[in-house]
């Protein structure tokens, strides 16, 4: 998609039918050029109609506003630049791959992963209407220590922003979100290029958003925003709410650290007081430490636990 045809969407967008001679005039490209735009955007998955003497129709509005995203990242002091695909392998991937062009604090978003990938390796499934996106922080002088409260950090973000939209979202440790007992939202921070200290650290972000549900396989453990709420969700409000909260947030992580958010963590925390399976261990979570570790214990002893999967079910 190039930026006529986010144009064209716009328009499609902002009035409720638009004739393809108004389209090609704004556009000053022919009637046929237009033709083939509507035609490559409805195989995108766009649902465009047309009505004789009317025009074009977007029958789905609920389609990424980029150029709403793009006057946000504009306006930001933290966001350089929002780079839209309508389909990749993965944004990580994407990010990962190109990050040499690509500037610190771009936001790199698809529509569709074909490739998607979640922690442990797992593989992470691609739900439509959902978000897809991955934020590239480039020469940062890291401190490998910081990126795991980084990665807890976005997590607590999107439970805030998510909770300000009425959503009773919980965070399981260290950073799925979750809401009835199901995951919404799964984060994975990858660590990439590093040169003495320098490099990248790029944070993908996935939520499930409006679909009415997700595949058979995955229905026991992962959900919706719209299944559990019955609402719909302006995507494109949801992504600049949540990159917004980021840089709003983002110097007081840099300031203070994990501990700056702990207080808020631990009160959406699932895991905090609960006994849990962690590594295969079970064990009574007793605190969330510091720099987001788990503080456990386990026969008597306390066990600081810093990455891991914990079982919700055992
Ligand atoms: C997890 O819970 O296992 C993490 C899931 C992270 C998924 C997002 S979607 C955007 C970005 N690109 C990827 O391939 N993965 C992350």
């Amino acid at each position: 998609m190039d930026e006529k045809d986010i144009f064209i969407l716009r328009k499609l967008y902002e009035n409720e039918y638009i004739s393809g001679e108004e389209l090609a005039s704004f556009l000053n490209i022919s009637r046929m050029a237009i033709n083939k735009r509507i035609k490559s955007l409805k195989a995108l998955g766009y649902k465009i109609e047309s009505a004789r003497k009317k025009g074009y129709e977007l029958v789905d509005k609920d389609i990424i506003r980029v150029w709403e995203i793009k006057d946000y990242i504009q306006s930001s002091n933290l966001f350089k630049e929002f780079i839209y695909l309508d389909e990749i392998d993965s944004t990580n991937t994407y990010v990962k791959q190109n990050q040499q062009h690509l500037e610190n604090a771009t936001v790199v978003y698809t529509e569709r992963q074909t490739q998607g990938r979640g922690r442990l390796l797992r593989k992470w499934v691609d739900i439509e209407k959902g978000i897809k996106m991955s934020i590239l922080l480039k020469l940062i002088l890291f401190d490998l220590e910081k990126i795991v409260p980084l990665t807890l950090f976005t997590g607590l973000i999107i439970n805030r922003v998510l909770r300000k939209y009425g959503v009773n979202s919980f965070i399981k440790w260290s950073n799925d979100i979750y809401l009835n007992g199901k995951k919404v939202c799964g984060i994975l921070s990858e660590l990439s290029g590093e040169v003495e200290g320098l490099g990248s650290i790029i944070i993908g972000i996935g939520i499930n958003v409006n679909a009415e549900s997700v595949p058979e396989d995955i229905k026991d453990i992962a959900t919706t925003l719209k299944t559990e709420t019955s609402q719909d969700f302006d995507r494109t409000r949801l992504i600049i709410d949540i990159l917004s909260e980021f840089e709003r947030e983002l110097p007081n992580f840099d300031n203070y650290g994990f501990s700056y958010f702990r207080d808020e963590y631990k009160s959406f925390c699932l895991n905090f007081g609960k006994e849990i399976l962690i590594n295969g261990e079970r064990m009574l979570c007793r605190d969330i430490g510091e720099n987001g570790e788990l503080v456990c214990e386990k026969d008597g002893e306390i066990i600081e636990i810093s990455s891991g999967e914990v079982l919700m079910r055992f």
